[in-house]
């Protein structure tokens, strides 16, 4: 539910946005690539938690299983541009995706939610209609494990680094200046928590056949293929790993040195890092090549943004999460079904169905979990009721039933715009669950305006 002081704070940053962007006036905002003196230091001093891996490092094999998943997928055309909401606004992604995890997760971004195609995991039997995809989720599924242990590696190896800095400053008699806090790894459990990944969001773009792509506003970094952004929807301070696959070029596009002096090669793809709200340190373009990976460890997501630059070659990338889905697995959803069940009497005729219990926390739990039963609307429909239980009951579900009916709207909507109507069929998003108004299976209609307007009265006529 919307906070009331949300919006206030949605909007203060909209300004500091406008004040930051105002007091840039025409001027770039420093940024360094390897081609910068600075560069290594900088990365050290101020994005020590982003963690590059160069492709020589990593397996053979395994660059050969997933660099062929990626291109399974591409032909049996499995990614697409999904349909998201950014600021009420109705958009499709530039990139296309598909989400690849654990039977039954879902993740979900930018107020869409999407499930995963299931990568197989030991004991599952899943069926897959093509082999080939098959061998496509399994290579995730390998490239997934390899990653894990890879970050429990990196993330060693940072807690080692970060107390070394410590007893160095100690030394020299100097204030340590990296408190635990800095560093604030957990026990064991804690680390497996934020290094087991449960999904992959797969990523795909071609530049050549994008008509339009947005400039990086702040540096001049060039076209971006995704904006600055933090991550959602993730445990927190758990690590995103991230696996670069962008096509091969001819050599003339690869080679940096024809580029000119200053900024990054356009040619090459690219992660760009800044700080948050913060235009004194300069920002980091790090150049991806074929097969590279990087790490975005600890809490790099919630004091910095990151952005992804497009080259000129198609790229595909990898990025394993660990996905706070404790509300968005098929298992969850049983689970609660079953609970809210177990508030029915069922009798054996047929239509007539019975609420054990009638007790607001009850009916609150009900609502929240299963808000399609019209039991409770039949029930307060009878008579005899004293007027201040009634009044609580009324004024419960009339939350719950403008929340579902504003949803619902919002939904519609999105399906009905022009940017939805204009994708390809199988494309299309669809407006389910929806139903007509006579359709004798539902126990209340789609459009709920006429019952939010029924409680409505009867609240006020209530009201003395
Ligand atoms: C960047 O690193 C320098 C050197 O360690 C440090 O003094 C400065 O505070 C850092 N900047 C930010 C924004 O953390
Ligand atoms: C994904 O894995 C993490 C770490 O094991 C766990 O905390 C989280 O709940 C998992 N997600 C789901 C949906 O189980
Ligand atoms: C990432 O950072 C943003 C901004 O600090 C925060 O709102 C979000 O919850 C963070 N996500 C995770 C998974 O930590
Ligand atoms: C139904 O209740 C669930 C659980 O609280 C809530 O997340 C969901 O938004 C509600 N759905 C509608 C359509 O109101």
């Amino acid at each position: 539910m919307d906070r009331p002081w949300a919006s206030s704070i949605k909007c203060i940053f909209l300004l500091l946005k406008q004040k930051l962007l105002k007091e840039l006036g025409n001027r770039w905002l420093p940024y360094l690539t390897p081609k910068d003196a600075d560069f290594h230091q900088l990365w050290q001093e101020n994005y020590s938690k982003l963690i590059l891996r160069e492709a020589s490092r990593i397996p053979e094999l395994l660059h050969k299983e997933v660099q062929q998943a990626f291109l399974t997928l591409r032909k049996h055309d499995c990614l697409f541009q999904d349909l998201v909401r950014i600021k009420g606004k109705n958009l499709l992604t530039p990139v296309s995706r598909l989400l690849i995890g654990n039977p039954g997760y879902t993740y979900k971004y930018l107020n869409s939610r999407l499930f995963t195609v299931p990568w197989p995991v030991e004991g599952s039997n899943i069926k897959y209609t093509e082999d080939e995809i098959f061998a496509a989720c399994r290579a995730f599924f390998k490239l997934n494990d390899y990653l894990h242990k890879d970050t429990v590696q990196a993330l060693d190896k940072l807690r080692l680094i970060k107390s070394e800095q410590n007893e160095d400053s100690t030394v020299f008699g100097m204030v340590p200046e990296l408190s635990k806090s800095d560093l604030d790894m957990g026990d064991d459990m804690e680390l497996k928590k934020r290094t087991t990944y449960n999904l992959t969001l797969l990523n795909y773009m071609d530049p050549q056949k994008m008509s339009y792509l947005k400039e990086e506003p702040y540096f001049g970094m060039g076209k971006m293929a995704v904006s600055w952004h933090h991550d959602e929807n993730l445990v927190e301070r758990s690590t995103v790993a991230v696996y670069s696959y962008s096509c091969e070029a001819g050599p003339e596009v690869i080679d940096d040195g024809e580029q000119s002096l200053e900024g990054r090669n356009p040619a090459v793809w690219h992660v760009g890092l800044k700080i948050a709200w913060d235009i004194e340190t300069p920002g980091l373009a790090v150049p991806l090549h074929q097969g590279d990976c990087y790490l975005m460890l600890d809490d790099l997501n919630a004091t910095h943004q990151h952005c992804v630059l497009a080259g000129l070659q198609p790229r595909f990338s990898s990025t394993h999460r660990v996905a706070e889905c404790s509300v968005g697995t098929l298992d969850y959803i049983f689970k609660r079904c079953q609970l809210a069940l177990q508030n029915v009497q069922d009798d054996m005729e047929p239509r007539t169905i019975h609420l054990r219990s009638l007790e607001s926390s009850v009916i609150r739990q009900g609502e929240e979990i299963h808000n399609e039963t019209n039991a409770v609307l039949c029930e307060i429909r009878k008579e005899g009721w004293l007027v201040e239980q009634k009044n609580e009951i009324i004024t419960d579900l009339l939350a719950w039933l403008t929340t579902r009916q504003e949803l619902r709207m919002e939904w519609c909507m999105r399906c009905q715009s022009r940017i939805a109507q204009n994708l390809p069929e199988d494309q299309r998003p669809i407006c389910w669950p929806y139903w007509e108004d006579d359709d004798p299976e539902m126990p209340l209609p789609f459009d709920l305006s006429n019952i939010i307007l029924e409680l409505q009265g009867q609240l006020l006529k209530a009201k003395p």
